[in-house]
């Protein structure tokens, strides 16, 4: 991808996106925040001079009336890229008036991300610093030990990021037998992958199980600011079983590294919806509103993070 000035057309969309959804946040109505989000960035996109497609999405052509996986996006006239979107990460706390929910997309060029199905994905991320350390191969205590040595700290000084479910128990166990401590999140894992690559989160793990097109989006934001993550996809049944194979998924227990799940050059934008550890959420005023977002890039490495006004009077997309 050479036209560095797609980064800021992506951030209008993952801005707008936020707003929208923003509009419905503690109004305890999942789907109309997803869908609120949804309908924002499928209008914002086709403002960009892109021939794109969707490879990560809101699911396939039959589950999904727009952003499925395979829809062509944007103007059609651009650079041919793949595209994946998560227009509201964490449904449940933006209806909920939670924290830590994003509007985010990813963008590759052909070719260059993981087709992944839409089923869990068994997820091990850190930041730079520990990039290189981590193994699904191996078990909870050596990953911690091999981190920990990577940052020259002791594991009962880490803590790990960890998705609050009934299947992560075991996990929940091992990471306390050693010593480690546990930051439980009730939802949005690529903000939880995203924290361990910024020292003042407190945050130097990921683990455990979240979606699998998390974790191709987690990875692209991983590549831009140098850390690491590894994913193995976890099926629930085998009708998903089915489904991966027809997206080209052969081998079930592959363990894929963060160049298999997000490769090339790579740019993520995000915008906080509700405020998280990473982004301020939407702030709204008398006839607009304030947004905070990053975008970075894996060529440059350089992180932007954006504070706009947008005033409703003088905006056609929102
Ligand atoms: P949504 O935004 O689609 O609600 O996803 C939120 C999330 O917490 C993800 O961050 C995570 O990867 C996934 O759900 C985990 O799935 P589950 O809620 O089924 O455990």
């Amino acid at each position: 991808m050479d036209d560095k000035t797609l980064t800021i057309e992506f951030v209008r969309v993952t801005e707008h996106a936020a707003i929208a959804s923003a509009k419905h946040i503690g109004r305890g109505d999942e789907k109309a925040a997803d869908k609120a989000a949804v309908d924002s960035m499928r209008s914002s996109l086709d403002f960009i001079d892109i021939d794109g497609t969707i490879v990560i999405g809101e699911g396939e052509r039959d589950q999904a009336p727009m952003l499925y996986i395979g829809e062509k996006v944007g103007s059609g006239k651009g650079q041919k890229v793949d595209i994946a979107v998560d227009p509201l990460e964490g449904t449940t706390i933006c209806a909920q008036g939670g924290s830590n929910s994003i509007s985010v997309m990813a963008i590759a060029d052909h070719g260059h991300f993981l087709h992944a199905p839409d089923t869990y994905m068994d997820k091990i991320a850190v930041g730079p610093k520990a990039k290189g350390s981590i193994d699904l191969n191996l078990g909870v205590s050596e990953n911690l030990h091999r981190i920990a040595e990577a940052l020259n700290r002791y594991v009962e000084d880490l803590t790990v990021v960890i998705l609050n479910r009934e299947r992560h128990q075991n996990l929940i166990k091992e990471v306390r037998d050693t010593g480690a401590r546990i930051k439980l999140i009730q939802d949005g894992d690529i903000s939880g992958a995203i924290a361990t690559a910024k020292e003042e989160t407190g945050v130097d793990v990921l683990m455990g199980i979240g979606g699998a097109p998390e974790g191709v989006i987690s990875a692209a934001a991983l590549r831009c600011i140098g850390g690491d993550i590894q994913g193995k996809l976890s099926f629930r049944s085998d009708e998903e079983k089915k489904r991966a194979k027809k997206m080209g998924i052969e081998d079930f227990d592959k363990i894929y590294n963060i160049n298999e799940l997000a490769s090339g050059d790579v740019i993520f934008a995000a915008t906080g919806v509700t405020s998280g550890e990473y982004l301020p959420g939407v702030v709204f005023f008398p006839g607009g509103a304030k947004t905070n977002s990053v975008v970075m890039r894996s060529k440059t490495k350089t992180v932007r993070y954006i504070e706009a006004f947008h005033y409703f009077d003088y905006k056609d997309v929102i």
